[in-house]
C-alpha cells in the first residue's frame, strides 16, 4: 500500500510518543484550593468531595507543608464562617482577628515562599449568601465594589500575593486595583474570574461552605453558559481595568472559552477546574465506573491544551504525586 503520511510512525514507542508530546502538565501549573473552618484539630471531609477536607487553622498548615513537599505552592483560601457571624454586608470579612485573615497570616508566617491567592467575595460571610449586597431582593453592584476593596486591602494587608475577585459584579477588577493602590500595596496580583459562568457544577463548593443562595440564583451576575463572545468583553474589560491573570470557570465544560481567551489576549489564563467537576470524577471512580486517575490526568491536560497555563484544581496534591 502507497501511504505516504503515515501519523501512527510518531505513536509506535513511548520514546516517539514522548518526543511528539505537545502539552505537558508540571506540578508548577496548579494552584490547589483550601477550605479553612474555626476550632483545633478539626478535618472534616466535604461529603460530596471524597479527599478533599475542611481544615482548622492548625491543620491546615500541615496541610500546606505536605504540598510544598509535592512541589505545589500556590493555594487559594476559602473559609467556612459560622451562620451567627454572617451579616448583609460581610463585615467579617475585614475583621482582622477572623478566621480567614488569621489563616492568611499563620500560612505566610510559616511559609513566605508560599503563594497565597484570597477570595475575594461576599457569599462565605453574606447571610443572603450571595456576592453582592442584597436590597429588596436585588444585588448591588457599586455598593458591593466597597465591601470588596476593603476585604481586599485586608487580605492583601494580611499577606496575601495575589487577589482573586470571584464575584463577577462591574467594575470590581478597577475598584479593587485602586484600592490596593491607595494602601500601598500595588505589588499585589489580581486573578480575576473573568468569564465566570452561573454553573451547576459549584454544588460541591457550597455544600463545603455552607454557602448556597438563601434565594434565587446568581444570573444576574455571573454569565450565561450560553455565551462565548461575551467572554470577550469581560477579559477585555478586566484587562483594562487592571488584572494579571484571566481565568474561565468552570474548566470542563468551556474549554472552547479558555482557547478563545488564550488566542485573543496575552495575559496567563487560568482556569478553575471546580468542585463539581471533581464530584464526578470521584463518584464514578468509587464506583468503578472509570479509572480516576486517568481520567484526572486526562483532564487536567485537556485544560492546559485549551491554553490554560494555569489550573486551580482539588486533584492538585493528587496529580503532584503522579507526575
Ligand atoms: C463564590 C465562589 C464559588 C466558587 C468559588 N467562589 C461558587 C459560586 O459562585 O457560587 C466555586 C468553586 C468550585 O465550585 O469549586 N464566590
Amino acid at each position: 500500500m502507497n501511504i505516504i503520511r503515515r501519523p501512527r510512525r510518531s505513536r509506535q514507542s513511548a520514546v516517539l510518543r514522548d518526543m511528539v508530546q505537545e502539552t505537558r502538565l508540571s506540578v508548577t501549573d496548579f494552584i490547589l484550593p483550601l477550605f479553612v473552618t474555626e476550632g483545633q484539630n478539626v478535618r472534616t471531609e466535604v461529603a460530596s468531595m471524597p479527599g478533599i477536607y475542611r481544615h482548622s487553622l492548625d491543620l491546615i498548615l500541615d496541610e500546606v507543608q505536605e504540598c510544598m513537599d509535592l512541589g505545589v505552592k500556590t493555594f487559594d483560601l476559602f473559609p467556612n464562617i459560622a451562620e451567627a457571624k454572617k451579616d448583609k454586608y460581610a463585615t467579617e470579612s475585614y475583621n482582622p482577628d477572623g478566621l480567614y485573615l488569621r489563616t492568611i497570616r499563620a500560612i505566610k508566617d510559616r511559609f513566605p515562599d508560599c503563594v497565597v491567592m484570597t477570595d475575594a467575595a461576599m457569599d462565605p460571610y453574606s447571610s443572603d449568601g450571595h456576592d453582592g449586597v442584597v436590597e429588596n431582593g436585588k444585588i448591588l453592584n457599586d455598593p458591593t465594589l466597597e465591601v470588596l476593596g476593603r476585604m481586599a486591602v485586608a487580605q492583601a494587608q494580611a499577606g496575601a500575593d495575589m487577589i482573586g475577585p470571584s464575584d463577577m459584579m462591574d467594575g470590581r477588577v478597577g475598584y479593587i486595583r485602586s484600592a490596593l493602590d491607595q494602601a500601598g500595596y500595588d505589588q499585589v496580583a489580581i486573578m480575576s474570574y473573568c468569564a465566570k459562568y452561573a454553573s451547576a457544577f459549584y454544588g460541591p463548593f457550597r455544600d463545603a461552605l455552607d454557602s448556597a443562595p438563601k434565594f434565587g440564583d446568581k444570573k444576574t451576575y455571573q454569565m450565561n453558559p450560553a455565551n462565548s463572545r461575551e467572554a470577550l468583553i469581560e477579559a477585555q474589560l478586566d484587562i483594562e481595568e487592571g488584572a494579571d491573570f484571566l481565568m474561565v470557570k468552570p474548566a470542563l465544560a468551556y474549554l472552547d472559552i479558555i482557547k478563545l481567551l488564550r488566542d485573543n489576549f496575552d495575559l496567563p489564563v487560568a482556569a478553575y477546574n471546580v468542585s463539581g467537576e471533581y464530584a464526578m470524577i470521584k463518584a464514578a471512580a468509587q464506583k468503578g465506573w472509570l479509572d480516576g486517575e486517568r481520567a484526572m490526568l486526562e483532564s487536567l491536560m485537556a485544560i492546559k491544551r485549551a491554553g490554560a497555563s494555569v489550573i486551580l484544581t482539588y486533584f492538585a496534591k493528587e496529580a503532584a504525586r503522579l507526575l
